[in-house]
């Protein structure tokens, strides 16, 4: 497949507490086309965030390897993979992860400084501009509401311009309203900037936007 961005070949992961080793992921195999939007399913406990943490290079597998836009990233030192990941994806965490001390807009430029882009400044005020908090671009993240706090880590997701955007049930943490503008303005800049979005998700609703699912059970892909 010419246009695939991502491979996962043979992915594996288990975790030891204390005596017990828990498998989590269990060999799993899947490809992602350029463009696509890939629904990762399951319930609590079925492995949807460590799947993503590995296919972004933010963990390791014991074994598998990922094939990340061109680039096998399973081998690569942190020294390699940190600014690899910068300039090739996005990612949204569930509870946001915005850095405290930053205001709206640093936090949405602080990546882009990482890749001395010297336009840092106005992609960032166009990204809050386009989710509507131009005004609260000097806020702290405290100052912030939950909707409005996932609005800014969207936009810090996308300053790079990334391949792929890896989203780790992005509206979990806010109220239907606040859900649905992230997850509207989510699909609108994807289709607008054709990058590919891969989503961990339990909501049947986000999946039926999906031009693919991936359901996790057990660790396990059951179709
Ligand atoms: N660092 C860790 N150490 C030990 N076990 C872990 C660790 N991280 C995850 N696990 C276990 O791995 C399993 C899968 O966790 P994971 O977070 O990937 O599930 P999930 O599908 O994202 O669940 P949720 O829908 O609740 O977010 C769980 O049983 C969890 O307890
Ligand atoms: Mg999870």
């Amino acid at each position: 497949m010419a246009d695939k961005i991502l491979e996962a070949v043979k992915l594996s992961k288990a975790y030891r507490v204390d005596a017990r080793r828990i498998t989590v992921l269990d060999n799993i195999s899947l490809t992602v086309k350029k463009g696509d939007f890939l629904v990762i399913e399951g319930k609590s406990g079925s492995g949807k965030s460590t799947l993503l943490s590995l296919l972004s290079g933010l963990d390791k597998p014991d074994s598998g390897r990922v094939i990340l836009h061109g680039t096998d990233i399973t081998g690569l030192g942190e020294d390699q993979l940190a600014p690899f990941r910068n300039r090739t994806i996005g990612y949204v965490f569930q509870s946001f992860h915005l850095i405290p001390s930053l205001t709206a807009l640093e936090n949405i430029m602080f990546p882009a400084e990482l890749n001395r882009d010297p336009d840092a400044l106005s992609k960032a005020a166009e990204l809050l501009r386009r989710v509507d908090l131009h005004q609260r671009d000097d806020n702290f993240p405290h100052q912030l509401s939950g909707g409005e706090k996932q609005r800014v880590a969207l936009c810090r997701a996308l300053v790079n311009s990334p391949q792929i955007v890896f989203a780790d049930e992005p509206t979990g943490n806010l109220d239907s309203t606040n859900g649905e503008i992230i997850l509207q303005l989510l699909l609108k800049l994807r289709s607008e900037l054709r990058t590919t979005l891969v989503m961990a998700t339990h909501s049947r609703e986000i999946s039926s936007m999906a031009d693919r699912i991936v359901q996790l059970v057990d660790g396990r892909i059951v179709s």
